[in-house]
């Protein structure tokens, strides 16, 4: 039996998106152009940005949040998931990120439905107040703020949203409740509060894959 190996759990992701992913040099030029801009390789994967793909068509939402914009490769998933007439609004704090999306999501051909609106989230999305609901969230910014991100949410989605929130794993350091990095304790008070907060219903996948071991948590607004 092939040995659990940070190798072996990479190789057998790669394997996944040669057999189920279809071959896209839209994605792969995206990728490139990002990482030649020096951005962090902290973009999800590609069976994960197919998984995305996957439930907005799954839900029907037409209408997309994502928090965490990055250079834009998880926003590609979701814009062709809505199909035409759909919308995705994304935030991204940092400018320079903001322009890479921008270019990847054109040369995507998705642009015409997508929204880059450059700010932190905590001063972005309360603009967002009094639009119509949205059907998808997808929460992949900034671990520390991942309560505020989901209150926000809880508040811009309707019964039926679904709300999905990314790095629920953190290579297992949630497990370690006197940790002190920022990161895995705001990981730790999101997936408490999608636990605690009676306006969600939530699970959570554990992933092992390109990015190591991490997770996604997956939740209905009830
Ligand atoms: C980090 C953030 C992410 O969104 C991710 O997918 C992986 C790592 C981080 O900030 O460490
Ligand atoms: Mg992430």
């Amino acid at each position: 039996m092939a040995q659990p190996t940070p190798e072996n759990w990479r190789a057998s992701d790669e394997l996944l998106a040669e057999i189920l992913l279809d071959r896209d040099p839209v994605l792969d030029a995206a990728l490139d152009a990002q990482r030649r801009a020096g951005l962090p390789e902290i973009e999800v994967s590609p069976v994960s940005g197919k998984l995305l793909n996957l439930l907005v068509r799954m839900s029907g939402a037409r209408r997309v949040l994502e928090i965490g914009t990055l250079g834009g490769y998880s926003t590609i998933w979701l814009a062709r998931g809505v199909g035409d007439g759909g919308q995705v609004t994304t935030i991204e704090a940092e400018q320079v990120n903001a322009d890479i999306a921008r270019e990847n999501i054109d040369a995507a051909g998705v642009g015409d439905r997508v929204q880059i609106l450059v700010g932190r989230g905590a001063d972005v999305l309360p603009g967002l107040d009094g639009s119509e609901p949205f059907d998808l969230v997808f929460i992949d910014a900034d671990k520390e703020s991942n309560t505020i991100y989901l209150d926000w949410a809880a508040r811009l989605g309707r019964a039926g949203t679904v709300v999905v929130l990314d790095n629920t794993g953190r290579d297992g350091e949630i497990v370690n409740a006197s940790s002190t990095d920022s990161k895995v304790r705001g990981t730790i008070e999101g997936l408490r509060m999608l636990g605690e907060d009676q306006r969600f219903d939530a699970t959570a996948l554990q992933t092992v894959g390109l990015k190591g071991w991490d997770g996604i948590a997956i939740a209905l607004v009830v």
